[in-house]
């Protein structure tokens, strides 16, 4: 019988995608993949520690494969991620039941590990792991995410990435093509290319190349019908890139461009590199070349020093941009970063209160926008069965927003064309046309 793994993944498309390459490499050696994490010989926990929150989603998830171990002791627990990499040999310390780990550009030690070799972690950073083939296990055949780059070395004094997934490093360009050349020959629809910072891709590459000029060239390949990137850092978002997007129909109108905060203290101590008023120009940029171009964002609230005054130009900023969508967080204290040591740390109760805020005013922005679309009929990607309601049909548009429709399970991972009938705060309803 073939030993089985099951993974566990936790954060964000980084982390999903390093599972699509840990599940490679278990295939390549012969493991199955398990039914149900109970029938695993083996468990990975890929972990994410952008926030407090996702640490403590680990460590209980951890507490309670211990118990599970107690009375299966055969069972192997692996950590994999970012809290593998910046915790060490410090985690195996502190939870002896974990039997080894490995950091994110060690994917390709995880069969050396399963042998007993190289003792129990693999966390060294790797400037060469873009170069390095790793098998992967793709699920559905319709969506890929293909990494462009890897790191980060913006160091916003927030983030804990920069020391978490290491140096900044562009993958080739032609390794990015035929990787996706390979996917449009299996079939697969929608591209989605990957990196912390995509509009810096190209630095300290031999060759010539930028990211619009990079899009320009997959957008050759022939089968893909939707490209999208993540994510989008302001300060590098250039004119050449909307004129990239805007020749480029598979390019999808969808921008995810992290604002963080309105003002331009606090985006000064983030050190982000713009002010809102830059920031501001370029979506006008982007408006100017397609006004239904979504665009979406990321928020933090509570950052050390922010005030009321600070705040409530986040506010306004939410108001005048209008985005489609936001993701806001309470800003988390994160061990090694700059922002431990700012003064004005704010108390938890003002940024709770800080985030419903702005979560209640995005709602009924975000309803707004929704119900403008009322009638459109718009080209949708159908996934599948909806989750909520299998008789109905779920699926994206070009612009990312996810849409429920009566149609049939052969619409599955086919293009169709919808008519948007209700607009809902988080979705779209429709009916097939
Ligand atoms: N606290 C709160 N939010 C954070 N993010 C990154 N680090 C932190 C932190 N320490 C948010 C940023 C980033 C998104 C992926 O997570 O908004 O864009
Ligand atoms: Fe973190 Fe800033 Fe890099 Fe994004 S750009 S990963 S927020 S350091």
């Amino acid at each position: 019988m073939n030993k089985k793994y099951h993974i566990h993944t936790f954060g964000c498309q980084m982390n999903v995608h390093d599972s699509e390459k840990i599940a490679g490499i278990f295939d390549e050696t012969g493991y199955g993949a398990a039914a149900d994490s109970g029938d695993a010989d083996i468990i990975v926990l890929n972990t994410c520690s952008i926030r407090e929150k996702a640490e403590q989603k680990f460590t209980s998830e951890l507490g309670r494969l211990k118990k599970v171990k107690q009375k299966n002791p055969n069972l192997k627990i692996a950590v994999a991620g970012c809290i593998a990499q910046q915790s060490g040999k410090k985690l195996l310390k502190r939870f002896p039941y974990i039997d080894f780990l490995f950091g994110p550009d060690n994917i390709g030690s995880l069969n050396t590990l399963l042998d007993g070799g190289n003792g129990r972690t693999a966390i060294e950073h790797n400037p060469d792991y873009h170069t390095s083939i790793i098998p992967m296990k793709r699920e559905g055949g319709l969506k890929a995410w293909v990494s462009i780059m890897y790191g980060c070395d913006n160091y916003c004094a927030y983030c804990i990435v920069p020391y978490t997934r290491g140096r900044e490093r562009s993958r080739p360009a032609s390794d990015i093509y035929d990787e996706i050349k390979s996917l449009a020959d299996e079939g697969f629809k929608e591209i989605t290319l990957l990196g912390q910072n995509v509009n810096s891709y190209g630095k300290g590459l031999t060759e010539s190349i930028d990211f619009p000029d990079l899009l320009r060239k997959i957008h050759e390949i022939e089968g893909p019908q939707r490209i999208r990137f993540v994510t989008s850092h302001p300060r590098d978002f250039s004119a050449k890139l909307v004129s990239a997007i805007r020749d480029l129909p598979k390019v999808c109108e969808h921008m995810h461009l992290p604002l963080q905060a309105g003002s331009d203290s606090v985006l000064k101590s983030m050190n982000r590199g713009y002010t809102y008023d830059d920031y501001k120009a370029k979506i006008d940029m982007i408006r100017a070349e397609d006004p239904f171009m979504a665009v979406t964002t990321d928020i933090i609230v509570g950052f050390p020093g922010e005030t009321d005054d600070d705040f409530e130009k986040t506010v306004r900023a939410l108001t005048e941009i209008e985005y489609d969508g936001i993701y806001a967080f309470k800003y988390s204290k994160r061990p090694g970063t700059d922002a431990l040591s700012l003064p004005g740390h704010v108390d938890e109760e003002v940024k709770s209160a800080r985030l419903a805020r702005i979560l209640d005013l995005q709602e009924s922005i975000c309803y707004r926008k929704n119900k403008i679309l009322e009638g459109k009929i718009v080209e949708v990607l159908a996934d599948g069965p909806s989750e909520t309601d299998s008789s109905r049909m779920t699926g994206r548009t070009r612009s990312n927003k996810i849409i429920n429709f009566d149609g049939d399970k052969d619409d599955a991972g086919k293009s169709v064309f919808i008519k948007i009938v209700e607009a809902r705060m988080h979705s779209l309803n429709g009916e097939k046309v």
